[in-house]
C-alpha cells in the first residue's frame, strides 16, 4: 500500500513569521553581524548581479590531474601584487631626482623610515621572484603544450607580459640612482640601441635623448610605476578571463592516458 502523504499542519499550530522590527527574539550579536554582512553583498548582487561573474570566475572544473606546477600562473599573480603593494608604499618617499635626491630618498628609507628596509627589501627580492616565477609559468604551459589551440592567444598575451615584467625589472633597476644602477643602465640602454631597426629609437626614448641627460630619471621612474604596471594589470584581467573561459590544459600524460583507453576500447 502506497503511504499518504501527511495532512498539512492546522494554521494555529504553524509558528508566525516575526513581526517586521520584532526579530526571532534568539538572534545575538553574532548572527545580527552575519545577517548584516549577507544583507549587504545581497543589496549589492541584486544590483549589479556580480555573484553570477564571481561564480562563472571561481567555480571551474578543472581537468583530471592538476598539480601544483599549475599554481605557478597564480604564483606570478601574487609576486606581482605584493610590488605594487609595497612599490606604492616606497613612492610615498622617493623622489626621482638625479641630483642627490633619488639617491637620498633611497637611502632614507632605508635607515630611517619605520618598516623601510623591510619593504625596500620585499620590492628588490619581490622582483627577482616574479621573473623566476614569469619563465617557471612559461615553461610549464610550453611543456604541458598550453599555447596550442585554442589558447594561441592566450600564449601571445603571456609573452607581451614576459616583456613587460623585464621591462620592470630593467627601469628599477636605475631608480636607487647608485653607481651600479647608473652604469648598468647605461650598458643596458647602449645594447638597446644596437638592435636593429627601432634599437637605436628605442634607446633615445629610453634617454629621452641621445645620452643620458637630467629627464632619464623620471622617464624611467614613470615607466616603471605607471605605464608598464597598468599594461600588466590590463592585460593579467585578460589572460585570467581566457582561463576561465577555455579552462585548463589536461597535462600531457593524462592525454595520453586516454589514448591509451581508447585504442583498448576501439579494439
Ligand atoms: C605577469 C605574468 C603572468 C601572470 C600573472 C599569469 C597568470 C596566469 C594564471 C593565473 C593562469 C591560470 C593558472 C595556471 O595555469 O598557472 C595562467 C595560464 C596561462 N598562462 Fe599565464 N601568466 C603570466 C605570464 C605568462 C607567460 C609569460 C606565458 C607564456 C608566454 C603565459 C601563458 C599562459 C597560458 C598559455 C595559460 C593557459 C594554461 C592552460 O591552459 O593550462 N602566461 N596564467
Amino acid at each position: 500500500m502506497p503511504k499518504l502523504p501527511a495532512p498539512p499542519l492546522p494554521a494555529p499550530l504553524k509558528t508566525p513569521p516575526p513581526l517586521p522590527g520584532q526579530g526571532n527574539g534568539e538572534a545575538g550579536p553574532l548572527e545580527d553581524a552575519k545577517q548584516a554582512g549577507i544583507t549587504v553583498v545581497d543589496w549589492v548582487d541584486e544590483r549589479t548581479s556580480l555573484s553570477g561573474a564571481a561564480r562563472w570566475l571561481m567555480f571551474r572544473k578543472v581537468p583530471k590531474g592538476t598539480n601544483w606546477f599549475y599554481t605557478l600562473g597564480s604564483a606570478t599573480m601574487f609576486a606581482f601584487l605584493n610590488q605594487v603593494v609595497t612599490g606604492v608604499f616606497l613612492a610615498m618617499y622617493y623622489r626621482p631626482e638625479p641630483a642627490g635626491g633619488a639617491y637620498e630618498s633611497v637611502r632614507y628609507i632605508t635607515n630611517e623610515v619605520f618598516l623601510g628596509q623591510f619593504v625596500r627589501g620585499m620590492h628588490k627580492w619581490g622582483s627577482s621572484v616574479m621573473v623566476v616565477l614569469v619563465f617557471l609559468h612559461m615553461g610549464r604551459t610550453f611543456f604541458f603544450g598550453a599555447y596550442k589551440y585554442p589558447r594561441e592567444l592566450n600564449w601571445v598575451i603571456g609573452v607581451v607580459l614576459l616583456i613587460l615584467t623585464m621591462v620592470m625589472a630593467f627601469t628599477g633597476y636605475l631608480l636607487p640612482f647608485d653607481q651600479r644602477a647608473f652604469w648598468a643602465t647605461t650598458v643596458g640602454v647602449n645594447i638597446n640601441g644596437t638592435g636593429p631597426l627601432i634599437g637605436p629609437y628605442l634607446s633615445d626614448f629610453l634617454y629621452g635623448g641621445t645620452e643620458f641627460n637630467a629627464t632619464t630619471l623620471s622617464r624611467f621612474y614613470a615607466i616603471h610605476m605607471l605605464i608598464v604596471p597598468g599594461l600588466i594589470a590590463a592585460l593579467i584581467g585578460a589572460h585570467l578571463y581566457l582561463v576561465a573561459k577555455l579552462g585548463t590544459t589536461a597535462p600531457p600524460w593524462q592525454k595520453l592516458h586516454k589514448r591509451h583507453e581508447l585504442i583498448e576500447t576501439e579494439v
